[in-house]
């Protein structure tokens, strides 16, 4: 489910700001904590179940969807998106223009967008130029600067960020076989893994390297 729009208020789970937290926005979900010295400005869209850790700044513009944890000193800038489950671990910096100067004010509609998709996963340190697509249950590995378009499922390390593998829902790194340890079992190709069907006869389906380029 992409990012909600506009997360209905309910006046018996309201949001829980820390008495040093600064929510300026009335558009966060039932439930979402908003901890110390975190700051999320007028605008900004948050949905429901969300944590935003100490020091994290959330601008006008942004959008989280319900469950997204942001933790501590992460920066989401206008033109983000943000969907549910989503993981941004420590420090994490997204971009929304490609080409700043201080002399060139630019608008909202100057900006370049990003999306990260449901249950995506950035870990900590990541840098993401915007205009990026972040997809579904992706993994960036810590440190890693995301330059383009990242495939569901991949797991992207370093700078440039380049795919090294496959990540399961669970967040493992999935072998050749398709079976996490989680259980879960999967059919993979160069588009990335889906879910396998169980097979009650016919030969195994073939193993595929899990390692390629983003
Ligand atoms: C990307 C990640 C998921 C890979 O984990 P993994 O599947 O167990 O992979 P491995 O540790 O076996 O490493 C595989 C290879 O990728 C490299 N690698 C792993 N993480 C890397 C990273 N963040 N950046 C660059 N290279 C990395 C390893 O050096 C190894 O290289 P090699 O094959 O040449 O030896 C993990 O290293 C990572 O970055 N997790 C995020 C942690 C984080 O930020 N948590 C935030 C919450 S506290
Ligand atoms: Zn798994």
């Amino acid at each position: 489910m992409p990012a909600s729009p506009a997360p209905a208020l309910t006046a018996s789970a309201p949001p829980v700001v820390h008495p040093a937290g600064l929510c300026e926005s009335d558009t966060v979900g039932a439930r979402t904590r908003v901890w110390a010295f975190a700051h999320v400005l007028p605008g900004a869209v948050v949905g429901a179940d969300c944590n935003i850790c100490d020091h994290a700044y959330v601008e006008g513009g942004a959008v989280l969807g319900d469950r997204v944890t942001v933790k501590n000193r992460v920066l989401i800038f206008d033109g983000v998106t943000v969907e549910d489950d989503v993981f941004l671990g420590p420090a994490v910096v997204f971009t929304n223009d490609v080409h700043p100067r201080a002399h060139v004010k630019k608008g909202p509609d100057a900006l370049s967008r990003t999306v990260v998709e449901r249950g995506a996963t950035l870990g900590a340190g990541v840098v993401v130029v915007c205009g990026t697509r972040i997809g579904h249950d992706a993994f960036v590995g810590a440190g890693a600067v995301v330059t383009g378009d990242v495939a569901p499922h991949a797991v992207v390390v370093g700078n440039p960020g380049r795919r090294i593998g496959w990540a399961c829902r669970c967040g493992r790194r999935l072998p050749g076989s398709g079976v996490c340890d989680c259980g879960r079992r999967w059919r993979l190709s160069d588009e990335g893994p889906v879910p396998a069907t169980p097979r009650t006869s016919g030969p195994a389906a073939p193993a595929v390297s899990s390692a390629g380029s983003a």
